[in-house]
């Protein structure tokens, strides 16, 4: 089954078992299939959505075109886990059928009420001139899991100053009432956001927008989420239309925060600092956060971005979402740590150390395809160290310090096939001092490369030939000692 494009808005009840059977045939032929990240059974994937802890279990849906690798009739796809690792696919959550709806049940999020589950969402809706216009739409699940959608939408108007591009709620509770943050254009194509508030998640009140200090951040702000960690308030959103600036703003669309005060719900401001880049790498957009039951707060986001091409779209599906990432405080920064749960993945194990000195080292045991690996660094009087991997004599990806710049540098440039090469190969990021510690997630084809404990965070696809299994360490200009530990996973 090929599906062009512009038949985009067909529903799956509209192809045959037998079409959706060699679709799915097609998608577990491709060897760039993770290991151990949610990814669709088919089709595309793209932002997180209603991420919680729900009787017992942590929920997790995200946005699902399940026809082919582009960004058709968009339904919630649910997963669940008790882990946070191990995630079972329970299937589709909300399907786009209601007048509210019928062009993508698009992204939102969860909370818990009076023992039901539910589930705040954007109605994609076009007319027969394709202008959209978004509802907000709601929908419950019991402990059992059946999930019912309200019959109307809770707003089907876009309020008064902003464009048809209002959308993503993103809900928190304070007292008794809730609160949504949600993603909003001005009429004068700036992005915003906009507050909303409701007693029982039925009934909303458009409160108006949320005064900041970026009036004019780019033309659409999405996904918005906010919450409180140590006494301040964090605002997380994915503007779209920055330009870049220096080492900034390097892929199509960002996701970052902006820091400050906890919000004043009165008057509807939010004083805060500037804002900051959640990764510093090549695909990764559409963060979403929640608090789980420990109190840490936890953060997914979609590996990937739009209007990318990748590989696997020849076998009928494309991206995934990240590992889970706790975020914590320090010196008024976000720092995100992969959580402890996935050490629950780690098989066999090897270690190595030593010194190096312009030369690449490939250690004895030292490949692999799939892996957790943290190599510490000492630098001696070297220019640059770091390591090279998924490498092989023609490929590699490589994550190195500069020691003359002060910035670490992420190069897929050499990392198989090539992947949105009109916005650069280079990452680069400014960090204080040496770096100590790079710890790498390699999947079958994706990096997570935390640097100095979660300070920053480089998130990649890569898809290199499945040959490409080395791992060399180097150091050049100099020297610097290197300790490594890495785990099949
Ligand atoms: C962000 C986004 C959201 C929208 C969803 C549709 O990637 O464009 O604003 O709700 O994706 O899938």
């Amino acid at each position: 089954m090929e599906l062009p494009r512009g038949k985009s808005y067909i529903r799956l009840d509209q192809i045959s078992q037998e079409d959706i059977d060699n679709l799915i045939l097609r998608v577990n032929s491709c060897t760039w299939r993770q290991t151990f990240h949610i990814q669709p059974v088919s089709g595309l994937l793209n932002d997180p959505n209603g991420f919680c802890f729900y009787n017992g279990e942590f929920h997790l849906y995200y946005q699902w075109h399940p026809l082919g690798p582009f960004h058709g009739l968009k339904y919630w796809y649910h997963t669940k886990s008790t882990d946070l690792v191990n995630w079972e696919n329970v299937g589709i959550a909300i399907k786009p059928d209601e007048y509210f709806d019928s062009h993508g049940a698009y992204s939102g999020s969860a909370v818990e009420h009076d023992g039901k589950l539910y589930l705040l969402y954007t109605g994609n809706t076009r007319d027969e001139n394709l202008v959209r216009h978004p509802y907000l739409c709601i929908a419950q699940m019991d402990d059992e899991g059946n999930i019912i959608k309200s019959k109307k939408s809770v707003l089907d108007k876009v309020p008064e100053g902003y464009t048809e591009h209002f959308r993503d709620p993103k809900l928190w509770k304070v007292e008794d009432r809730y609160y949504a943050v949600i993603g909003a254009q001005r009429t004068d194509e700036t992005g915003a956001v906009c507050l909303l508030s409701s007693s029982d998640l039925l009934e909303w009140k458009f409160e108006g927008e949320l005064a900041t200090n970026l009036d004019n951040f780019g033309f659409m702000w999405e996904c918005p989420d906010y919450f409180e960690m140590d006494d301040r308030g964090i605002l997380i959103f994915s503007p779209q239309g920055l330009e870049p600036e220096g080492d900034l703003y390097q892929n199509l669309y960002q996701a970052g925060y902006v820091l400050g005060e906890k919000i004043d719900l009165e008057r509807r401001q939010l004083i805060h600092g500037d804002f900051v880049e959640l990764d510093r790498g090549f695909d990764f957009y559409a963060p979403h956060t929640m608090k789980d039951p420990s109190g840490r707060r936890l953060m997914v986001a979609w590996m990937g971005l739009p209007e990318i091409e990748y590989p696997t779209d020849i076998n009928g599906w494309a991206n995934c979402l990240t590992i889970l990432r706790e975020l914590t405080l320090r010196d008024g920064k976000i720092i995100q740590t992969p959580i402890p749960e996935l050490q629950s993945l780690r098989k066999a194990k090897t270690e190595a150390q030593g010194e190096l000195s312009d030369e690449k080292k490939v250690v004895e045991g030292f490949s692999g395809v799939t892996y957790e690996l943290i190599c510490e660094f000492e630098r001696g009087d070297a220019l640059e160290y770091g390591i090279e991997f998924r490498a092989s004599d023609t490929e590699k990806t490589v994550i190195k310090f500069d020691a003359a710049q002060g910035k670490v540098i992420m190069d897929r440039a050499s990392s198989g096939k090539v992947i949105g090469s009109k916005h650069g190969t280079e990452r680069k990021c400014r960090i204080d001092g040496d770096v100590y510690k790079f710890h790498l997630f390699v999947d079958s084809s994706s990096v997570e490369i935390f640097v100095n404990d979660g300070e920053e965070v480089f998130t990649a696809r890569i898809f290199p030939d499945i040959r490409s299994q080395e791992i060399r360490f180097f150091a050049t200009g100099g020297r610097a000692k290197f300790k490594a530990v890495k785990w099949d996973y």
